[in-house]
């Protein structure tokens, strides 16, 4: 068997190994990755909108907290008709966030701290109010007509059946110049016209202006749906009604298009012109790992291609995510994993794997899993203190637009995007004043201040995790392995270096479970480095776990 053999490799006591983090060229593969919806994690200048100044006053909480980078949703200058997704100026930052040298200062004080900071780049559209919009659509002739993609009316029709991700028709009738612009998001987010090597320049100017100012790289906003098919042929319609009530559509000829990898190939040669940069993508279409591989390319396209499979498994099954994780791990030779649970655009994982009794452990167990699979683990803030969504109560409090267009059946956004929960203040140390969403009531138990002082919080699990991974050679790079239990309510596998071995144990179910260990532990002793339950060694060969019990053991010995 494949994980006794890597047992094999340790002949002696193998003790913690404390590795600097060096930041060599592939430094992302080892990285933890924190996502900050920056208008939600801190305000400095009582605006009652997170701000980067808000962002630097934490960097002590992030370093102590184990992670490596921040990627920063969008803080340009917006309108805000997507709240910063719809960017007015892509080389400024927004009066709300800061300014350009507060930016810096971030970039500075984070390095001092060996973290990284990453951009979201939004590359498929801009805002309507962004100068090169306002010029294109001006006059058919202006010299920036075609930066974005303009039709004429089909008699009195839009051009083509595209539809919105965001509801409706994916065309807007300008009525200045007589023709439909498109929009694959709000009609506030036309889309550029990436076929246009002047818009390619523009972007790649955008690139290295923030990477000359010391950006790690960048989260790229949806890259499938950067390139349509110049035809325009109306997209095939499926059974049924999607999310918004529209037509289930297939995006046949407006995502995906494989020309889209000349774009990533190019946007790629920039990246590289700067060491340590890299690109990380919004892949959200693939329905199959062999789909999401190919956004890596020859290792000449993404460095990391989010892993949406992973977070669409729905329950919390043992047999799923087994399933899940073998397919994925497979191929880590092309395309290096990337897990996450949650972000700004989901219901908080939390509150979608709870079952009311067990939240503390499952909370702390989602963790221990995204943290020791073989891959990039992406963090949303908050979730290391276990923030569940809460969406808004009443209409007039809904921000998000696709929250008040289909109120009450789908609430928007907000509710994953709540300030982040310092301590139990009025406005939970986020904000002197009210903020711009309402803070939840849960901050008064469920924030920092308080989890700090509690060893058995879900704040300290996840330090104490991160520290376990980042002083481990087997959990940052090693191999992985799958360990078939006989149980299927029970996920557990080995990572391996050449010098250690950790054995995850992850009791995915509410029922105690007897797991027979006999074949591992028969020459093996197991030092517990984290557990949710009070857990030292393992010693006897079966092992009984308690309900949604995660165990983490370093092999000591093995014979
Ligand atoms: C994906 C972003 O995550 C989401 O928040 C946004 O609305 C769309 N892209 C459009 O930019
Ligand atoms: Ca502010």
């Amino acid at each position: 068997m494949k994980y006794l053999l890597a047992l094999l490799f340790i002949s002696t006591f193998v003790f913690a190994e404390l590795e600097a983090k060096s930041k060599n060229s592939n430094w992302w593969k080892e990285a933890v990755i924190y996502q900050i919806y920056t208008r939600s994690y801190a305000d400095s200048n009582g605006d009652g909108i997170g701000d980067l100044n808000g962002i630097t006053a934490k960097l002590d909480y992030l370093a102590d907290l184990g992670i490596d980078v921040i990627w920063l949703t969008p803080f340009y200058e917006s309108p805000n008709a997507d709240f910063g997704y719809d960017i007015q100026d892509y080389m400024t930052v927004g009066k709300e966030y800061g300014t350009l040298s507060d930016y810096d200062k971030l970039i500075r004080e984070a390095a001092s701290r060996g973290i990284y900071v990453i951009n979201d780049l939004v590359l498929n559209h801009t805002s309507d109010r962004h100068p090169w919009f306002i010029n294109s659509r001006s006059s058919r002739s202006s010299n920036k007509r075609d930066w974005y993609i303009w039709h004429d009316p089909n008699d009195d029709a839009p051009p083509n059946n595209w539809q919105s991700i965001f509801g409706g028709s994916a065309w807007k009738m300008d009525a200045l110049t007589g023709q439909y612009y498109y929009h694959f998001f709000y009609a506030g987010q036309p889309d550029l016209n990436w076929r246009n090597p002047e818009v390619q320049d523009a972007l790649s100017k955008v690139m290295r202006f923030w990477l000359d100012r010391g950006a790690a790289g960048f989260r790229l906003d949806v890259p499938d749906t950067l390139l349509e098919d110049p035809e325009m042929p109306d997209n095939p319609i499926g059974e049924g009604l999607n999310w918004v009530g529209d037509p289930n559509m297939l995006h046949k000829y407006n995502m995906d298009l494989p020309e889209v990898h000349g774009i990533m190939r190019q946007l790629r040669k920039v990246i590289d012109e700067y060491p340590a940069a890299i690109l990380l993508g919004e892949t959200g279409s693939p329905e199959t790992i062999d789909e999401l591989l190919v956004w890596y390319g020859e290792s000449d396209e993404l460095h990391l291609a989010m892993n949406f499979l992973y977070t669409n498994v729905r329950e919390l099954s043992a047999e799923k995510f087994t399933r899940h994780v073998i397919e994925s791990d497979k191929h880590t030779d092309i395309g290096w994993p990337v897990y996450l649970l949650s972000n700004h655009d989901r219901t908080r994982h939390l509150s979608r794997f709870a079952d009311g009794l067990h939240n503390n452990a499952i909370a702390k167990q989602l963790a221990a899993m995204t943290l020791t699979l073989r891959g990039t683990p992406i963090l949303y803030y908050g979730e290391e203190i276990g923030m569940t969504t809460q969406d808004p109560v009443r209409l007039e409090d809904v921000k998000d637009p696709i929250g008040r267009l289909f109120w009450p059946d789908f609430k928007g956004r907000d509710g994953s995007r709540t300030p982040m929960q310092w301590n139990s203040s009025q406005y939970s140390g986020f904000s002197q004043v009210k903020p711009w969403l309402s803070v939840p009531a849960s901050a008064a138990k469920i924030n920092v201040e308080i989890q700090l002082n509690d060893d058995q919080s879900i704040l300290t699990f996840y330090r104490q995790l991160l520290a376990v991974r980042n002083s481990s050679s087997a959990l940052r790079h090693g191999e992985w392995t799958h360990i078939p239990t006989q149980n299927h309510e029970v996920f557990a596998y080995l990572r391996h270096s050449l010098s250690e071995s950790v054995l995850v144990i992850l009791n995915m179910s509410a029922s105690e479970h007897d797991l027979d260990l006999q074949e591992l532990v028969m020459n093996s002793t197991f030092e517990v480095l984290l557990s949710n339950h009070d857990r030292r060694f393992i010693t006897e060969a079966l092992l009984n776990l308690q309900p949604y019990e995660t165990v983490i053991a370093r092999v000591l010995k093995a014979q």
